[in-house]
């Protein structure tokens, strides 16, 4: 089989030939688990050379065989980085990616609207290390020049933001990062590699939750780090101190994954739109959150940086009593509930955006919901949700005892 070196090949194809290398492997498709710690040498010689830890060769388990090798080239490929580095979670990548490029006496910015764990982080473990934070209003955009200090190291991004979904304008929060000596990481995990580039918008690192879109069915942890080139050497540092590693079984559900990463997104991109012009013609949404529907405030940067949509957006409702939400999400049949997403499956969680958020406002009069648009068909998606406002205004016009935090009068 030729190997995918053709430049130009479209992103479909390199999904389905690259990190491949059937005569390596006596012809079978996929590159096999390879299973390992101690990697055996046939003499001194070879044992020394293989302990220059040489990028994408193998040395000892824990830097990685060829099923890992095989995921790094292929995520790195797909989304436009110089090399990447597979982890045990997101968390652990988001946290590799900090830790690389943060020290004692650094200072963070981070967005308001990142995934919570990435700010508890800049709160909590790299509070204590000594690294101090500011978050961010996510519309800021260029105004980022405005708060950033002396020892700002790094900006980290994530665009959409998690619940709330706004678009950041990365061109300008990087040209204001790179003139005064900072780099930009960006949780790229909505768009997988797939739909967004961000080294070609400025970024430096991306960091992907693998967990999600990539692995694809909910059944495997995993977390990405991409990087260009000057930031390789940093977060190959980082991957070396933490140790912590990918499961072969893993990066193989992941490289599986990404064999159908194009055709899923595609589907889930479309289902998610529909779902979300649905929602926002219903007499019970106040706004729909989803930077790929014309109306949103974030489209002219989604259309402009993103070349399509996942499934993932949000709901704001009018205030109701929280009774009545949670009628809406306990009879639905076809969307699960659970603190997840990026598999094939239908989600509906409520969100509460108001209690992670430090530099932005968010009402917290206002219920909002996340939903996640699985590989179901739309419209039985729809009859779902149907069903549930009907729910929802039912147990609305239930005679109220007490007011909820949901209540606005
Ligand atoms: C945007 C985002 N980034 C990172 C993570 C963390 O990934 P993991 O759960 O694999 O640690 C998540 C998980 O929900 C996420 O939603």
């Amino acid at each position: 089989m030729a190997k995918a070196t053709d430049k130009n090949m479209n992103a479909e194809t390199l999904l389905s030939v690259l990190g491949r290398d059937p005569e390596a492997h006596h012809g079978v498709v996929n590159v096999p688990v390879y299973h390992a710690s101690t990697i055996l040498y046939p003499n001194v010689a070879a044992l020394k050379k293989a302990g220059k830890r040489e990028f994408g060769k193998v040395f000892y388990g824990r830097h990685g065989t060829p099923t890992v090798f095989a995921l790094q080239d292929s995520v790195a490929r797909i989304e436009g980085g110089w090399r990447s580095f597979a982890f045990s979670s997101g968390k652990a990548a988001i946290l590799a990616a900090l830790l690389a490029f943060l020290k004692s006496g650094d200072h963070l910015l981070m967005v308001d609207s990142a995934y919570g764990p990435s700010r508890e982080l800049a709160k909590g473990l790299l509070s204590r290390l000594g690294i101090s934070h500011t978050f961010y209003d996510p519309l800021i955009g260029a105004r980022i020049g405005e708060l950033m200090q002396p020892n700002t190291r790094v900006i980290f991004t994530e665009s959409p933001g998690s619940l709330t979904f706004e678009m950041q304008d990365l061109p300008a929060i990087a040209k204001v990062a790179h003139g005064a000596g900072a780099r930009v990481i960006m949780d790229n995990t909505w768009a997988s590699p797939l739909y967004c580039n961000p080294f070609a918008l400025g970024a430096d690192v991306s960091v992907q939750a693998a967990t999600k879109y990539i692995v694809g069915h909910s059944d495997a942890m995993l977390g990405m780090v991409t990087v260009n080139e000057e930031s390789f050497k940093a977060v190959n540092q980082a991957f070396d101190d933490l140790g912590a590693c990918a499961g072969p079984d893993d990066c193989y559900l992941a490289l599986r994954g990404m064999r159908t990463l194009a055709v899923r997104l595609e589907r889930q991109g479309e289902t998610g739109l529909r779902l979300a012009e649905w929602l926002a013609a219903r007499p019970e949404v106040a706004r729909v959150l989803h930077p790929a529907l014309k109306r949103d405030p974030g489209f002219d940067i989604w259309s402009r940086d993103f070349s399509g949509a996942s499934g993932l957006f949000g709901v704001v409702l009018k205030p109701v009593p929280e009774k009545a939400v949670i009628a809406l999400l306990d009879g639905l049949e076809l969307f699960g509930m659970g603190y997840s997403w990026g598999g094939y499956e239908s989600l509906a969680i409520p969100t509460y955006p108001h209690k992670v958020r430090d530099a932005s406002e968010w009402d917290p009069a206002y219920p909002c919901l996340r939903f996640h648009a699985g590989l179901e068909h739309p419209e039985d998606l729809i009859a779902d949700l149907n069903k549930g406002f009907a729910r929802l205004n039912k147990a609305k016009r239930r005679k109220r005892k007490k007011r909820t935090a949901y209540t606005k009068d």
